[in-house]
This record gives structure tokens, C-alpha cells and sequence, in this order.
């Protein structure tokens, strides 16, 4: 295994990878996991750097925290297409929009990425029952692998989450607390028992192994790009984590070499959820320049997330410090949309690009659209968004937009009335 260690994404203080804890011991800040970069590109080949048969996101074991692939969920976690969304992109001037669908993943969504390493990490390190909170995916993509390895799972969840969420926990066999409140509440409370039960402890953020399977998307899309990064990544966010694996990934190809450009990060958000974009236009217009920004003085001020959005419907972001500064580090924007344009977004993308996803993804469609009516994108710029979730995850969630039909017309009974109903159909 390659990795050193951790390093707080705040003080910059390191611990040794024999650390047990999740957070920094000094400032309580979150950690990222380090590596022996030397070591690693002295085992790659930059020809072919990683493994070539494997396809799921194993392949990049050099740049994992993980030394025992046999403890791996043997699932096909990553390896998601990456495709042109033509009409999309089309529909607005844009010729070279991207989409990479994260909704095939197992428990289709992105956070399998997370559980796939979390769940592996946490059998190296003796865990006998894992725990998460989660506003529905990361619990049932935890929840999932945790069955495919045999560990015991617990999830705490918001009891109105939406119920292929909370389906898919009880079908994989998850101890459900269902939490009547947010997604926040979820999250303490989940802190509070592992810490008194001992068990492991997945919390999207606090947890240092998720960014790095999350970081795992970044690989796979420079990759399938042949190693040249796109101009603009455009990325859902809620408690930050995602957008922080996707700029330690890009980071770290970049210091192997594999990449030489790295992309502009968007933080695409709701406006009913936008802790993270507040954050990022604040310290923008405190600290013009960038590089005068201390980072470990930042704070990350919470809201109160009311969103359709319910994946990225964060009071408190947990990943916060570490989101912003990978959209400032970028030089990249924070978007924020209305809900009504997310939700028309979702059928937007599954009409012009034949991918049903969830209201969060469709958010990155949505704030992509502002920036090209603004200007603010080129439209000739290579932009990728990740579409991080399925939409069957929220089918009552899809059926929600103002001023469209939510219902099927009345049931026909006869060939005529069939005619009659297909008269106008192009
Ligand atoms: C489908 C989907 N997209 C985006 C996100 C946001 O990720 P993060 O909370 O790491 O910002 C989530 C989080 O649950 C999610 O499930
Ligand atoms: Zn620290």
C-alpha cells in the first residue's frame, strides 16, 4: 500500500498512517489521505498506468488505502460510461457537453465509490459492524456492499427520505433508523452511537476513505478522455465530498504527470441548499486574491436546506472546507439554481439525452444552462457533468413539475379510441 497517512485539509498537520481517528486531533478539521507519490509513479507505467484487465475503480489500487483486494466487494463499482449528450449540449449552443452516468453504478449512485473502499478499509481495520448516516443514497450504497462482504450494516437516515431509498436499505438487509428530522440529525446522532458502540463510523466527510473513492470518478474520466482533463467539470454538491474527491483525484494525476491541464470545478447547488456556494462568494469577496486566504481560519457558515433536491439538502456541509477550496484552488464558479428549474432539468436531460436522474444531478444540467445564458461558459468549451444518481431513486420527486401533466391520460380500452388518442403523434 502506498499510503503515508493523513493530512488535515485545515492546519495542514500530518498523522501517520497507523492514525486511528477520523478528524484532525488538533483543530477537529477533516483529514485527507496521503501518499508516497514517488513510490507511485516509480510503479506505474505511464504508458499504461493501471490495471489493465480490471475494470471497476480496484484498478487504481496505487492510489487507494487499501492493501487486501480480497476483502473488495466484488461488485462492477465505477467503470460508468462517459458519453456526448449532442441534443443537450445542442439545445444550447454547446458542442462538446459530456455525461458521465454514475446511476449504473450497483446501487445506482455515485456513492458506491465511497462504501466500495469505506466497506474495505473498515474490514483491514478489524470493524465488525459499520455505520452512516446518509439522506438516502450513501445508505443504501453502504448498505449494499456491506452485504455483498457480510459485514453487519447500521444506517441512520431522515424517516422522509424517499422510499426507494429507504426500500433499497431494507431489501440489503441495513439496521434502518429511520430519524425524525434532517439529514443533519442523522448525522450527529450516527456520530454519537458509533462513538459509544465503537463501531465504524462512514459519515459522508468526517470519514477520510470516501473522498478517496470518490476521487476515483476523476481517474476514470481522464482516462476515457485519454488523459486530457475537460475544461469545466460540473458537479452536484451538498456536503462537499464528492467535489473534493473529484479535485484530489485530478490533483493527483497531476502530480504523477498523467494529466497536464486541470479542469474548472462547478459547484452546482439549490438555492434552498447553498452553504457551499454562500461560502465560496464570501471568501471570493473577502480575499480577491486567492492566495491570501488562510485556510485554517475558514469556517463554513450552515443554512437551513429546504430543496426538492434531497440529496444535496445539507444544513452544515461536511466536506465544506475542503469543497471550497477545491473550486477556489480550480478557479472555478459556485452556482446556485431555483427548484423549479432543477426539476424541469430532469426532463430535460432523460428527453435529450435518454439518462433518467434524480432532481440532484439534474442540478448540474440546470446551473450549466445559467452560466452559457450568462455567458460565463464558452460554448465551445469541453464541460462534463456527473450525473451522480438514478432517477428511479425519486420517482414521485420526478413526477413534481409545474406545469406538466403528472398523471397518464385516462386508460384506452379499444383500437379506435387508440387512433383517436395517436391522431397528432408525430
Ligand atoms: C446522487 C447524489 N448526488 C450528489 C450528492 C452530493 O454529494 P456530496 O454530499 O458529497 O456533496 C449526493 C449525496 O448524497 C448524491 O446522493
Ligand atoms: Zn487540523
Amino acid at each position: 500500500m502506498n499510503m503515508t497517512g493523513f493530512e488535515c485539509v485545515a492546519c495542514g498537520r500530518r498523522q501517520g498512517a497507523d492514525f486511528r481517528g477520523y478528524v484532525c486531533p488538533t483543530c477537529g478539521n477533516n483529514l485527507q489521505v496521503t501518499y508516497d507519490y514517488e513510490r507511485v509513479r516509480d510503479e506505474l507505467d505511464l504508458e499504461r498506468p493501471f490495471h489493465q484487465r480490471r475494470r471497476d475503480l480496484f484498478r487504481y489500487l496505487p492510489l487507494l488505502p487499501i492493501s487486501d483486494l480480497s476483502l473488495a466487494p466484488s461488485l462492477r463499482i465505477g467503470a460508468t460510461p462517459l458519453f456526448r449528450g449532442r441534443r443537450l449540449g445542442g439545445s444550447i449552443g454547446l458542442d462538446d457537453l459530456w455525461l458521465k452516468d454514475e446511476g449504473l453504478n450497483p446501487s445506482a449512485s455515485f456513492k458506491d465509490r465511497a462504501s466500495a473502499v469505506a466497506v474495505t478499509r473498515a474490514q483491514e481495520l478489524g470493524a465488525e459492524i459499520v455505520a452512516g448516516a446518509s439522506t438516502g443514497n450513501a445508505g443504501s450504497s453502504m448498505a449494499c456492499m456491506a452485504a455483498r462482504v457480510g459485514v453487519p450494516c447500521v444506517i441512520f437516515v431522515p424517516a422522509d427520505a424517499p422510499p426507494a431509498k429507504i426500500a433499497q436499505l431494507l431489501i440489503f438487509g441495513a439496521r434502518v433508523l429511520a430519524v425524525r428530522g434532517t439529514y443533519d440529525q442523522a448525522f450527529d446522532l450516527c456520530h454519537e452511537i458509533c462513538e459509544r458502540r465503537g463501531w465504524f463510523n462512514r459519515n459522508t466527510g468526517y470519514n477520510p476513505y470516501t473522498r478517496e473513492g470518490k476521487k476515483t470518478c476523476s481517474f476514470e474520466f481522464c482516462e476515457q478522455f485519454a488523459w486530457k482533463a475537460p475544461d469545466r467539470v460540473v458537479v452536484p454538491v451538498g456536503d462537499g465530498n464528492i467535489i473534493s474527491g473529484i479535485w484530489k483525484g485530478l490533483q493527483e494525476l497531476h502530480i504523477l504527470g498523467l494529466v497536464e491541464r486541470l479542469p474548472k470545478l462547478v459547484c452546482a447547488q439549490s438555492e434552498g441548499s447553498s452553504a457551499i456556494s454562500d461560502g465560496i462568494a464570501r471568501l471570493r469577496r473577502e480575499h480577491p486574491d486567492a492566495s491570501s486566504i488562510d485556510w485554517s481560519t475558514v469556517r463554513i457558515d450552515p443554512v437551513r436546506a429546504t430543496t426538492v433536491a434531497d440529496s444535496i439538502a445539507v444544513d452544515q456541509p461536511r466536506d465544506g472546507l475542503a469543497a471550497v477550496r477545491a473550486v477556489i484552488e480550480s478557479g472555478g464558479d459556485a452556482v446556485t439554481v431555483a427548484d423549479g428549474q432543477i426539476m424541469r432539468a430532469v426532463r430535460e436531460v432523460a428527453r435529450l439525452s435518454g439518462v433518467f436522474v434524480e432532481p440532484s444531478c439534474a442540478t448540474t444540467w440546470a446551473c450549466l444552462k445559467k452560466m452559457v445564458a450568462e455567458g460565463s461558459v464558452g460554448t465551445d468549451e469541453r464541460v462534463l457533468c456527473l450525473l451522480t444518481g438514478s432517477g428511479l431513486k425519486d420517482v414521485a420527486g420526478a413526477r413534481r413539475v409545474a406545469g406538466e401533466p403528472t398523471e397518464i391520460e385516462p386508460t384506452v380500452e379499444s383500437a379506435e379510441a387508440a387512433l383517436a388518442a395517436t391522431g397528432e403523434t408525430p
